[in-house]
C-alpha cells in the first residue's frame, strides 16, 4: 500500500502558494495540512479561516486543518465554513473533546485531535470511537525544521494498534524527513505530514517520491 505524505503549508512561499500547492499536487499529494497557531496555545502565529478559504480555492486536495489554538470550539465553524474537510484541535486546548469532536462531526467535517509529545497516547482512550484522524505530535508544535522526538515512537506504536477496533488514521507531524520517515512508517502509522523537507528541497516532486518510497 502507497504511503500516504501529506505536504505540510508552513515551510511552502506564501508568495508562490498556488505554484508550490500544484507542484506537490503534480507529484500525488491528495491532502494538505494547514497549520493553525494563535500565539497562545503556541509561541507563534500563523493564519485563520481566511487563509484556509483561499486555499480551498486552490486545491482540490483533502485539507487537514491543524488547529494549534487555545480553546478551539470557539472557530470550529468558521475553519469548516472556510472549507476545512479535517479539523484536528489538541487535546491540551479543548475544553471539552467530546463536545468538539461531535460538533465538527455536525459541521459536516472530519473529527480530528493531536496530542503533543508530553501527552500519553493512553488519554485518548475515551475518544477513539469519535475519531476520523489522530495526529501523534513528533515534536513540539509551533515550528518547522524541528528535530524528531525520539519518545514519540511509542504513541505512534500504540496509536497504530488501538486502530484496529475504530476507524480513524493515525498522522504524524514534525521532524519527518527522507532519514526518519522509515522508522516513522515502521510503527504503523497512515500517514506522515512534512513541511520543511518537502518544500526546501531543490526539487520538491522528487522529493515528495522519495518520501513516498
Ligand atoms: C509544527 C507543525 C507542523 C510543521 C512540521 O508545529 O504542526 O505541521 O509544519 O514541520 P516540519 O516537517 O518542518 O517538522
Ligand atoms: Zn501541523
Amino acid at each position: 500500500m502507497a504511503r500516504i505524505i501529506s505536504p505540510s503549508l508552513l515551510s511552502a512561499d506564501f508568495a508562490r502558494l498556488g505554484e508550490q500547492i500544484h507542484l506537490v499536487e503534480e507529484a500525488g499529494a491528495e491532502r494538505l495540512h494547514l497549520d493553525v497557531m494563535d500565539g497562545r496555545f503556541v509561541p507563534n502565529i500563523t493564519f485563520g479561516p481566511l487563509i484556509v478559504e483561499a486555499i480551498r480555492r486552490l486545491s482540490n486536495c483533502r485539507l487537514d486543518t491543524h488547529l494549534m489554538i487555545e480553546e478551539p470550539h470557539r472557530f470550529l465553524k468558521q475553519f469548516v465554513e472556510a472549507g476545512a474537510d479535517t479539523v484536528i484541535v489538541h487535546a491540551e486546548a479543548s475544553t471539552d473533546l467530546h463536545r468538539d469532536l461531535a460538533t465538527i462531526r455536525e459541521l459536516g467535517a472530519s473529527p480530528g485531535v493531536a496530542i503533543n509529545p508530553d501527552t500519553d497516547f493512553d488519554t485518548l482512550q475515551p475518544y477513539l470511537g469519535e475519531l476520523d484522524y489522530l495526529l501523534i505530535m513528533s515534536v513540539f508544535p509551533g515550528f518547522g525544521g524541528q528535530s524528531l522526538i525520539e519518545s514519540t515512537l511509542e504513541n505512534m506504536r500504540q496509536a497504530a494498534a488501538a486502530r484496529k477496533d475504530h476507524g480513524y488514521q493515525v498522522a504524524v507531524d514534525g521532524g519527518i524527513n527522507t532519514q526518519t520517515v522509515e522508522q516513522v512508517f515502521a510503527t504503523g502509522i497512515d500517514i506522515a505530514v512534512v513541511g520543511s523537507a518537502l518544500f526546501k528541497a531543490p526539487d520538491i516532486p522528487q522529493r515528495f517520491r522519495d518520501l513516498q518510497g
